[in-house]
């Protein structure tokens, strides 16, 4: 579960609000004054991410706004100086730890409100020229030193941290990157302090993070470095078109799809980081709930195609609409099904190779097709093929999965 929180949970209409409208830091300024999430409970959050299978959580301790989420001592821009005035980290990490959650944090390199953070072409006063002549008394370096000592404090705080998610780099024309976060210090300190942590690819430094991370759409195959060697991935997705709170944003994708989405990610090997923005009271919207039940629901059944699992054996390539994912220490293989075709589904390749088939859910069997016995002359199946007969109706689950046993 990723978690976008911060400030822009008060407006209400995207994390990117305070740039989106230029807005000033003294206009920003009435969220910060109002911030009060009163119905915070981390342990309900946690509660609700466990039940929807997810594995590990990453929360925004400072989004391009600037605002802290924790009790820093570089910066009184912070959730201790708003009327709630407690860090909000402490309680969080512990919540999620508690059921059992690894707990990662984004920490954003953009920082639109920090005073020596030089204008660029994604700042709220990136046309204000009075902003930008100031530019001359901002220091880059210092800003810099400044992300280190956060980092530090992040680091050594909260215990073991899993994955640390730096966003992101732009570098070029009016643009920022390594040369300005001093990326390769900031990574070295985060080695030294978590030394097992994983690291993601948004530092601007080719071939040091440990994960790809394509957001906001399912790349068609795992992704590759520059050599083509498969990568270690994780695709980072919305409920709908925003990641901080969004009140009147509409394009909530369905539990289907969302499950689309984590069994597409796993038959090429990546994980699923689903983000929700709470409120600005500090719960989870009710469209959430939604479908982090539909997901949880589907995950008590079908979780044997996912945990543990990843692409298929090359050449075993699945039939149209379907995806597999593949349990190398189990040897079972698993036919997920986007869309349920009529009556038989032939597997390319399988013919010999599977000893038993059943559908996941209620492990009901699934019978072989035979040409001799059940043939009717008219469909004739390739000989390499292993043909499976499926019920008429499909099944009554989002997504059926069948379960091959494969064997020696
Ligand atoms: C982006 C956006 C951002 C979001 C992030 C999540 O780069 O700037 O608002 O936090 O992606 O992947």
């Amino acid at each position: 579960m990723f978690i976008h929180w911060g400030l822009y949970s008060l407006a209400a209409r995207h994390e990117w609000v305070k740039n989106r409208e230029c807005l000033t830091d003294e206009e920003y300024k009435k969220y910060f004054d109002h911030f009060c999430p009163d119905l915070y409970d981390p342990k309900d959050w946690a509660r609700r991410a466990k039940e929807a299978g997810m594995k590990y959580v990453v929360i925004t301790s400072k989004h391009h706004e600037g605002f802290c989420l924790w009790d820093s001592l570089f910066t009184e821009y912070k959730v201790t100086n708003t009327p709630w005035g407690t860090d909000l980290l402490k309680p969080f990490v512990n919540a999620f730890r508690d059921e059992g959650l690894r707990v990662g944090f984004y920490y954003s390199l953009l920082d639109w409100h920090h005073p020596e953070y030089p204008v660029d072409s994604r700042h709220p006063q990136r046309d204000n020229h009075e902003f930008r002549k100031n530019d001359e008394q901002r220091d880059v370096l210092k800003y810099a030193a400044y992300m280190r000592n956060q980092v530090e404090e992040l680091f050594t705080q909260y215990g073991e941290i899993s994955s640390i998610w730096f966003d992101f780099s732009f570098p070029g024309k009016d643009g920022k990157g390594r040369d300005d976060w001093e990326s390769q210090k900031l990574l070295d300190l985060v080695r030294e302090l978590q030394p097992d942590i994983l690291v993601n690819n948004r530092l601007d430094l080719p071939g040091t993070s440990d994960f790809e991370t394509p957001e906001q759409f399912q790349p068609h195959e795992q992704p590759k470095d520059e050599n083509g060697n498969p990568v270690a991935w994780e695709g980072c997705q919305t409920f709908s078109g925003s990641w901080g709170y969004h009140r009147d944003e509409n394009t909530w994708k369905s539990v289907e799809q969302l499950l689309g989405m984590l069994i597409d990610g796993v038959s090429k090997n990546g994980n699923l980081l689903l983000n929700v923005g709470p409120t600005a009271r500090g719960t989870f919207d009710q469209r959430v709930c939604d479908r982090l039940e539909g997901i949880g629901q589907w995950m008590i059944k079908n979780e044997r195609s996912i945990y543990g699992c990843g692409a298929a054996p090359v050449g075993w390539l699945p039939p149209n609409e379907c995806r597999y994912t593949w349990n190398s220490k189990t040897k079972r293989l698993y036919l997920h099904f986007l869309a349920w075709p009529f009556k038989y589904v032939s597997l390319s390749g399988l013919k010999d190779k599977v000893i038993y088939a059943q559908i996941l859910h209620d492990a009901s069997e699934v019978c072989f097709y035979k040409t001799e016995e059940n043939g009717n002359g008219n469909f004739i199946p390739s000989p390499d093929d292993l043909v499976l007969e499926l019920p008429i109706l499909k099944p009554d689950i989002s997504i059926p999965v069948i379960e091959l046993f494969i064997g020696n």
